[in-house]
């Protein structure tokens, strides 16, 4: 039934057949006509691919260290810091994770970050993220980190960037993992909080390639922002926006032409505005998708749902990534493996999502090569 729900309305068939596609007979008829998509989605859907899925290399461009964050962990860090968690036990903690929407996961995710104090918290989170990257075959990550989620808790911005950085460099020399760090604004915050922490930030410029914006997005417009990526960009950061997750299409105009973003974070709502898709084709402006993130806050009500693979058809430079990984119920392979099962990917779209990935990150020419090429090893 999920091959009907794909085709039903396709534009190219109800014109074509002048077809109703609200009627099943109709719908019936547009499906034979197409019968040649429709078998080889059905052969996607049938095909193991997560053999192929575990062994390509990986870039994760959306990956917030503080949502990597699992529960054994956070009891671990509560213990060593003697701080009071309001769960019982690791059980308890995964039963909260029941999300209706954004605000509901932020709210128990900033009082989880709470058990982070000393710069070994970071390292220690930071290295069992990469620990379990590695294990995904990940080979390249550029990671969100949310400064003022710790300051405005009077721990140093030096300690919390110590921490993650001092591990990133242990997972490039040990785990052949190479980085950048991405330093987010807190959206809910003012302009003005953002602009102190920018100046924080400024002495540690050289640990970090780009700033972001995350949290809360309905309601905070990348325009309020306008002033502090001005000043980010000239300080020489690239930029990035979380848009299009909640907040409408508007949200990704503003970020393109406000924020002068070099990718889109989420960006999933551009389907609604053909004008925006056509640009961001044009652009080949990347979009990290984060499809279990959007399903656990519930942007979609099934992954059979999700428009990844719509957008990636329209042509866009989509990437996979986990967002929040601890919380959402699966790190970027797991999000590989169950878009496949539930959107019929291909190895040709596999491919291609993980060839994006590496396209869109901030490394050298020559490193994107590189890993590009092994990449086309492991898909032969
Ligand atoms: N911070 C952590 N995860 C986020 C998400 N999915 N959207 C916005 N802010 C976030
Ligand atoms: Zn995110």
């Amino acid at each position: 039934m999920r091959a009907i729900s794909v085709r039903r309305g396709h534009p190219l068939l109800t014109t074509a057949l002048k077809i109703n596609p609200q009627s099943p007979i109709d719908h019936l008829l547009a499906m034979f006509a197409d019968w040649g998509g429709l078998l080889q989605y059905y052969l996607a859907m049938g095909v193991d691919l997560s053999k192929l899925i575990e062994r390509i290399p990986k870039a994760e461009l959306h990956l917030h260290i503080e949502g990597t964050l699992e529960p054994e962990l956070m009891l671990a860090l509560a213990q060593r810091n003697q701080i009071e968690l309001p769960y019982a036990d690791v059980d308890e903690i995964r039963r909260a994770y029941e999300f209706s929407d954004l605000q509901s996961f932020l709210d128990i995710y900033y009082a989880g970050a709470a058990v982070l104090i000393t710069e070994q918290d970071y390292y220690d989170l930071t290295w069992a993220y990469l620990e379990r990257a590695a294990s995904d075959n990940v080979r390249h990550v550029e990671i969100f980190f949310d400064p003022q989620t710790h300051t405005d808790r009077g721990i140093s911005f030096a300690t919390v960037i110590y921490g993650i950085y001092r591990a990133l460099q242990d997972g490039e020399t040990n785990l052949n993992i190479t980085f950048r760090l991405i330093m987010c604004f807190l959206r809910h915050l003012s302009a003005d909080d953002a602009m102190n922490t920018l100046e924080e930030a400024l002495p540690h410029k050289s640990c970090i390639h780009a700033v972001g914006l995350d949290s809360s997005e309905v309601g905070h417009p990348p325009s309020k922002f306008v002033a502090v990526f001005d000043r980010a960009r000239e300080e020489g950061f690239l930029t990035v926006a979380h848009a299009g997750e909640e907040g409408p299409p508007e949200y990704i105009w503003e970020a393109l032409d406000l924020l002068k973003v070099e990718r889109i974070d989420h960006g999933v709502r551009a389907i609604e505005d053909a004008k925006l898709v056509a640009r961001l084709v044009d652009e080949k402006m990347p979009l990290t998708v984060c499809p279990l993130s959007n399903l656990k806050l519930r942007v979609f009500n099934t992954l059979e749902e999700h428009n990844l693979k719509e957008l990636l058809d329209a042509g866009l430079c989509v990437t996979i990534n986990s967002d929040d990984p601890a919380y959402f119920g699966g790190y970027i392979g797991e999000n590989f493996r169950q878009s496949q099962r539930a959107l019929g990917l291909s190895a040709e779209d596999i491919y291609l999502l993980a060839k994006n990935a590496f396209i869109a990150s901030f490394i050298s020419d020559g490193d994107k090569k590189r890993y590009i090429q092994e990449l086309e090893m492991a898909m032969k």
